[in-house]
């Protein structure tokens, strides 16, 4: 043990000192007179506890105590004092000290033991201190989020409502048999569009709950994306003019038709619903032998420069089209990010406020690399794995937990996931590596962070993802 003596009368630092000698456990003893010297020196070494004299040359009582504790907060502190004043030794108990001892009341085995007691209780302390540091952040992080979903369920109430308005307003006029063709056919097109908003909204919030629980899976096929895509264009025709140019010729590829779907129609709604009605939106298809870019332009109301980053993060909208109250979720955007990075793929944006945006999504055609490409996370300890495993989940990452390490070796090579996440307590990275099947070694083994904040997981992910 490491033991920072304060103390100003030699005869008492030599006594201390004789006490604390010990063959079998030696005790390195550094011994300082003023306070000034120990807060010169405290900070150098690792010291594992101060033993602090009550009466110093420069500082003496609770308010030397404060000092001490204020240099060194890290450090457990037991007093020193030659005073039996129980209202001042309680006073500094309450204000931190580890303990008061009474000179001429220990011996050899009593202070070493009050020592090594001190320091097992601050170490408890601080323990207990993190584990509250930690619930703290999770309740607050649990009230941050019902908020979220109270918001969203408000925001869905209305979304909802105005669809099923339109919906029902045309119905009632097209029953009414009053309307002319040219109106009947009118009223029918609005039905249909908002009709489909319903649906794509119903969708959009399956697709989530989905993601949250972990449980989106893709349904692979072979099919033609140019097809797909103007299939979308082409019901939209009716809301805009949109130009759909392709200039390559083979256009298949390997991808979950569904979500992929589903992913146009939410940039394709986010073009004609950011923008003027009287302004043209552009689509077009490029791509070479190993992938297809797709760019969806608009001229429309843009997004701030400083909130670009965070356009596909869950719920978040920009402040103009708050501002505009143009009404939406903040859903669309983190789910066509998450259906195009588990095909492997990779979403951007340019925007300029005021000018218009231009969403670039690029998907490997091969379906290499294709959906099994989540990340492993393994503890033992539940509340640390779903922990770990929601906040990932919340970003769009696809998750697998493990809770014993022995299953990494059952893992299957083809579904090489970016990086492992990993509880510190249960094993070392090496030891981890060596239990990898050979063809996945090299792969990142990430510990989680003490306090696993979503963000900082994804950072990881995405360096590694490079
Ligand atoms: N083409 C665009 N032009 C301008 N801003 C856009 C565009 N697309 C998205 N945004 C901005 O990004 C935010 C997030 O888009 P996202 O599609 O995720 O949600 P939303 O459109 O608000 O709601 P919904 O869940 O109904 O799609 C939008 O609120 C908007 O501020
Ligand atoms: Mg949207």
């Amino acid at each position: 043990m490491k033991i920072l003596l304060v103390e100003d009368s030699q005869t008492d630092a030599a006594l201390v000192q004789r006490y604390l000698r010990d063959d079998r456990d030696p005790h390195e003893v550094r011994v300082v007179r003023r306070f000034v010297d120990f807060a010169a020196v405290v900070d150098s070494g690792n010291w594992d506890i101060v033993l602090l004299d009550m009466t110093l040359p420069d500082g003496e009582g609770l308010d030397l105590y404060r000092r001490a504790r204020e240099v060194a907060p890290t450090v457990p502190i037991v007093i020193l004092s030659a005073r039996a004043d129980e209202e001042l030794a309680l006073a500094a108990v309450a204000a931190g000290a580890q303990d008061y001892l009474l000179k001429g009341h220990v011996d050899n085995v009593t202070l070493k033991r009050a020592l090594r007691y001190a320091v097992e209780r601050d170490r408890m302390q601080r323990r207990l201190e993190n584990g509250l540091a930690e619930l703290e952040r999770q309740r607050a992080n649990v009230i941050r989020l019902n908020a979220q979903k109270n918001e969203l369920i408000a925001t869905l109430a209305h979304d909802i409502r105005g669809p099923l308005t339109a919906i029902v307003g045309f119905g009632e006029m097209l029953a009414d048999g009053s309307l002319e063709r040219d109106e009947s056919i009118k009223a029918a097109e609005t039905i249909v569009r908002n009709g489909q908003r319903l649906a794509t909204l119903s969708d959009d919030v399956v697709a989530l709950s989905r993601i949250e629980l972990g449980e989106l899976e893709l349904d692979i096929e072979q099919f033609d994306f140019a097809a797909l895509v103007a299939e979308e264009v082409e019901g939209r025709l009716t809301q805009r003019p949109i130009r759909f140019m392709c200039d390559i010729d083979d256009t298949m590829i390997l991808g979950d038709k569904r979500r992929l779907r589903q992913s146009i129609d939410n940039l394709l709604g986010n073009a004609v619903k950011y923008s003027p009605s009287d302004t043209p939106i552009l689509v077009t298809l490029h791509g070479n032998a190993s992938s297809l870019t797709l760019d969806i332009s608009d001229q429309g109301i843009g997004i701030p420069e400083n909130e670009l980053a965070k356009v596909f993060d869950r719920f978040a909208r920009g402040s103009n089209a708050r501002k505009a109250k143009i009404a939406g979720t903040g859903l669309g955007l983190f789910l066509v990010r998450t259906f195009i990075e588990r095909h492997g793929g990779h979403i951007s944006v340019r925007s300029t406020l005021d000018i218009g945006s231009t969403f670039s999504i690029v998907l490997p055609r091969s379906g290499a690399g294709l959906s099994v490409r989540g990340v492993i996370v393994l503890a033992i300890d539940r509340s640390v794995r779903e922990g770990a495993a929601y906040e990932l989940r919340t970003r769009g990452i696809r998750v697998r937990e493990l809770t014993a390490a022995d299953e990494l070796a059952t893992l299957d090579p083809a579904a090489v996931p970016f990086a492992i996440f990993v509880d510190a307590r249960i094993a070392d990275g090496d030891r981890l590596r060596a239990m990898l099947p050979p063809s996945i070694q090299s792969i990142p083994i990430v510990e989680i962070p003490p306090h696993f904040l979503g963000d900082e997981l994804i950072a990881a992910i995405r360096e590694n993802a490079e």
